[in-house]
């Protein structure tokens, strides 16, 4: 699918479909009004059988007067529209696009005012909803069951201005990063094994001639990763470090963003109950979003450096297990009490956490489907936001709040480090119950004491179950945003 920006009339426009906005209570868009005024107040008839709501959707054909074949009316509710609105009328808008013959449209739903967005941010979002909405995952299906929706052309019909240019090369590459991430998270564990995302990796690499270094199980041993490869012990899938490297700007030290990437998680020998365990296959979805945002930030060859940390493996119960109990050195000299198998993320994550000071990062960033205590606490809307640095905690969230991607802080006090207390090794890596969010947090804060580090929790928020099951490809927006904010960009 193409996006375009230029100039047109929603009149006269020659596209398959004309895409406006109504109020609740009948009142129109700018762009709408001029529909109706040519077809002589068509439009205004039409509007009892639509409600205006968000999301409500009303298709007229061949109106006298315009030259578009369709006219698309979408609901907005409100006259001064909030940002959630707009992305829901955009995708609603999508929605009913998918379903039509027309091979182009005009969403003239751009040019509205949302919230105090500049208009960059109305392009951004009508991107990401239209190229969410359009994602299809049927790779894996015998029989594809409806064909490829006919829409190849979007319009955005605006002035074309060199910001809004820029923010619609983002949103496109930010969309391919956002769909990478997905697909990988979508993906069977037994498609998508650790050395299925270092494979992905490398591809990558090539395609953008980005560096890349891949660690394999004895390169792990020489370094002394000993928590990660307790983790991995139980794994017939031969664990991967993977790290790869996006340069776009020269000599500024490296954002650093380090990605949880269990393929399947079954817990270990602390086995996890059989009910939708298959939901572990996105358990990986760290390292997807690691992935997805370095493809975004290299197709739009953003000027920032980005280093890109991924411990890969699978979590899984075996004779060569790690026992409840067993004592490991982490890569940092740190001693841990394994004293829950299923609590894996934190130790793969604390010695990518330790190796990722090599590279003088400075800022890092790591995303982990971390804990199920992060989708009690903040459901399926928000990340989970920890820091030790409460800069770089407001510029995450800055970014979050840009990006539609939201996430909400929580704290990181040391009252909550008393949780991890062991008798027998330095710590361990499981506290009780409560807070289990902040003391998976404070558990890595323990390797992260000489960086300025933020942790992202997106167990609620990078896939979704029940019908809709599948991958979200969050965190991808708020991390390319991230990077180009840091970069300088508005
Ligand atoms: N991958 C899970 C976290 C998770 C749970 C993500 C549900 C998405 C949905 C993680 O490895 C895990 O098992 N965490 C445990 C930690 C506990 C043993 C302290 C959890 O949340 O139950
Ligand atoms: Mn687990
Ligand atoms: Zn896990």
């Amino acid at each position: 699918m193409e996006f375009s920006i230029k100039t047109l009339s929603p009149e006269t426009a020659k596209v398959g479909c004309v895409v406006v906005g109504v109020y609740e209570g009948g009142e129109l868009t700018a762009a709408a009004r001029r529909v109706d005024q040519a077809s002589k107040g068509a439009l205004k008839k039409a509007l009892r059988d639509i409600s205006g709501k968000t999301g409500s959707t009303l298709l007229l054909r061949a109106l006298p007067g315009v030259a578009a074949e369709r006219v698309l009316l979408v609901g907005l509710s409100e006259k001064s529209v909030a940002e959630s609105a707009y992305r829901d009328a955009v995708r609603a808008g999508a929605n009913a696009l998918k379903e039509l013959g027309a091979k182009d449209a005009a969403l003239f739903l751009v040019d509205m005012k949302v919230g105090n967005r500049p208009v960059s941010w109305n392009v951004r979002h009508a991107v990401a909803g239209i190229r969410d909405a359009f994602y299809r995952f049927d790779q894996l299906k015998s029989q594809k069951k409806s064909p490829a929706p006919a829409l190849q052309q979007v319009v955005l019909p605006l002035s074309p201005r060199a910001e809004l240019t820029q923010a619609l090369k983002e949103a496109l590459a930010t969309a391919d990063g956002t769909a990478l991430a997905r697909t990988l998270g979508n993906l069977p564990p037994n498609i998508c094994t650790p050395a299925y995302l270092a494979n992905e990796a490398k591809k990558l690499a090539r395609e953008f001639k980005l560096e890349l270094d891949v660690l394999e199980r004895k390169d792990m041993e020489k370094l002394g990763m000993g928590a990660l490869l307790a983790v991995a012990r139980g794994a017939h899938q031969p664990p991967k470090l993977i790290v790869i490297q996006y340069k776009g700007a020269s000599k500024k030290r490296p954002l650093a963003f380090v990605g949880k990437g269990v393929t399947f998680d079954t817990g270990g020998i602390s086995l996890k109950p059989a009910g939708e365990m298959d939901e572990m296959k996105f358990d990986m979805s760290g390292a997807g979003a690691v992935l997805g945002a370095i493809r975004a930030l290299a197709g739009m060859r953003a000027p920032v450096n980005v280093v890109g940390i991924i411990p890969a493996t699978e979590n899984m119960p075996g004779g060569q297990a790690t026992r409840p109990g067993d004592i490991a050195t982490s890569l940092s000299g740190q001693t841990v009490e394994i004293l829950n198998t299923d609590a894996e993320g934190r130790l793969i994550l604390c010695d990518a956490l330790t190796y990722a000071a090599r590279f003088n990062p400075e800022k890092v960033l790591d995303i982990a489907t971390l804990t199920g205590a992060c989708v009690v606490a903040l459901g399926h809307v928000a990340s989970g936001l920890f820091a030790n640095d409460q800069k770089l905690a407001d510029e995450v969230r800055a970014a979050a709040d840009d990006a539609w991607d939201r996430v909400w802080q929580l704290p990181l006090w040391e009252d909550y480090q008393e949780g991890l207390r062991s008798n027998f090794a330095d710590f361990a890596n499981v506290g009780g119950r409560p807070g289990g969010a902040i003391t998976a947090a404070c558990f890595l804060a323990r390797f992260t004491r000489k960086l300025r580090w933020a942790h992202l929790d997106v167990a609620g928020t990078a896939w979704k179950g029940g019908r809709e099951k599948g991958s979200t490809g969050r965190p991808v927006p708020l991390l390319v945003r991230f990077a180009l904010r840091h970069a300088g960009w508005k």
